[in-house]
């Protein structure tokens, strides 16, 4: 485990260049197993769940070769097994999408129940009942004995599925299991976000038939081959860019985010714009910035499904309103409990109220340094913000979690003019594991 020691205070000036999506790579690494060819996928993010899922796709057979800056070969065709039981799959749950994946592989599947996380419950009822519907066994709650998946599908048949929750992952596994079915499927209420839309051209550059991806109705008409063959280059990674997007703006920065999609980071610009922040863009670039004597305005933020202001920025905007002048209010619709990193803030001062799925934050308030530790990946983001933005030096233990979804973090940030370094995690602060 590692930690990082930041001396905050120190106004970030200067350019960050954004990496690769971590939610797009891990749908297409999986996607990648259903090929009936090699192919090569560039723009690659070198974190944690990345390379734990490489590893997976290793253990059931694909070969993996790295070409350097982030491309990698991969070749599904000696995959030996339908069995994802290896430990390493309990590491992210992102390894769910293997059973979209396998059962277009084989018609079968078998694999761990994914691990919970600690902002809520993570069920896959939805990827389960829309397997079942396409044809497969194995799917009922009743089926699933020690913790392990085991669904078989004589014929996958195209369907017609309506998700009763918007569910990106249900959305993407369904998308892989239907990609070969005999028929069309059509998923109605399907996620749109960045990533999906990501995992879908991919899917079409290896020989796919999938429309509509990016609204909510995806129709895929089954392929009897994906040959692959080609190069697929990854999106910038969204969540990234709205993380360091309020890095300068709690430093009262002056940063420029380039390699993003500006129209990905509409939900957050809009609202930062509000808050009175100043925000130039251009095709691939954004940044941001606060006159003098501005203070940030209080407003509210709710959480959605894309194109609504995403989940995976809630912590971090939520440091962000600890500034504004007034009371704000941060609404967590997606999920039932991802207010845990709270605790943590209020030890670096701030005031903030919960009431089930509603935080209420008083500021301006200005953070002293503390020791915390990084919940989960994106609590773990806001308390970099926090201590970026903090008087004083600030600790966060069980950094590694920040790692999981964060490319070169330290060296980023450290390019812009902030004082952090990893320091030795100290045994007594690790707080009980946060899965993703
Ligand atoms: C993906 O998780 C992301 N992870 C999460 O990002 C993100 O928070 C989430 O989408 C929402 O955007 C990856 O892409 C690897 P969901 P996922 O299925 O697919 C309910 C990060 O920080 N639901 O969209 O697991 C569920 O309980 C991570 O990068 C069901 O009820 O999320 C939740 O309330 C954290 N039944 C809602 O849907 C199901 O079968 C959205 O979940 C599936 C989901």
């Amino acid at each position: 485990m590692t930690s990082y020691r930041i001396v905050g205070g120190k106004r970030l000036q200067g350019d960050i260049s954004i990496s690769g999506s971590k939610n797009a790579v891990l749908g297409i690494l999986a996607a990648a197993m259903m090929l009936d060819g090699p192919c090569k996928i560039e723009n690659v993010p070198d974190i944690v769940d990345v390379q734990a899922m490489l590893e997976i796709c290793e253990t059931i057979g694909a070969k993996i070769t790295p070409c350097g800056e982030g491309t990698y070969e991969i070749d599904p065709t000696n995959i030996n097994t339908y069995e994802a039981t290896h430990p390493k799959v309990k590491n992210i749950r992102a390894s769910y999408y293997l059973l979209g994946a396998l059962l277009t592989r084989f018609r079968k599947a078998t694999m761990y129940m994914p691990g919970g996380c600690n902002f809520g419950t993570r069920p896959i009822d939805l990827h389960l009942k829309g397997f079942r519907k396409m044809g497969a066994q194995g799917t009922r709650a009743t089926d699933i004995r020690d913790g392990i998946i085991r669904i078989v599908a004589e014929e996958l048949k195209g369907a017609h599925i309506f998700l009763d929750v918007v569910s990106v992952g249900a959305t993407i596994n369904l998308m892989l299991a239907a990609t070969k079915a005999n028929g069309t499927t059509v998923i109605e209420n399907a996620a749109k976000e960045p990533h999906i839309v990501d995992v879908a051209n991919f899917l079409n550059a290896m020989g796919a038939d999938i429309k509509g991806a990016g609204t909510d109705t995806i129709r895929v008409r089954g392929v009897p081959v994906l040959p692959g063959g080609y190069t697929y280059s990854v999106i910038p990674d969204q969540i990234e860019a709205g993380t360091y997007m309020i890095a300068s703006a709690v430093t009262r920065g002056d940063v420029t985010i380039h390699n993003l999609i500006p129209k990905h980071m509409e939900p957050l610009t809009v609202k930062m714009l509000e808050m009175g922040f100043n925000i130039e863009q251009g095709d691939d670039w954004i940044r941001v910035t606060i006159d003098d004597g501005v203070e940030p305005e209080p407003t509210n933020f709710k959480t959605r499904p894309y194109p609504g202001f995403p989940t995976d920025l809630q912590p971090q905007a939520t440091v962000l309103l600890c500034q504004a002048n007034g009371l704000s209010r941060m609404h967590e619709n997606v999920w039932d409990n991802r207010f845990q990193y709270i605790p943590e803030l209020q030890s670096m001062g701030a005031s903030i109220t919960v009431m089930e799925r509603i935080a209420l934050i008083n500021g301006p308030v200005s953070f002293c340094g503390a020791r915390v530790s990084a919940l989960d990946l994106r609590a773990g983001a806001a308390m970099v913000l926090a201590g970026l933005a903090a008087d004083g030096v600030t600790t966060i233990t069980c950094a590694n979690r920040i790692e999981r979804g964060y490319e070169k973090i330290v060296e980023k940030l450290r390019a812009v003019g902030a004082e952090i370094d990893h320091i030795p995690d100290d045994e007594e602060h690790i707080v009980s594991d946060g899965d993703e």
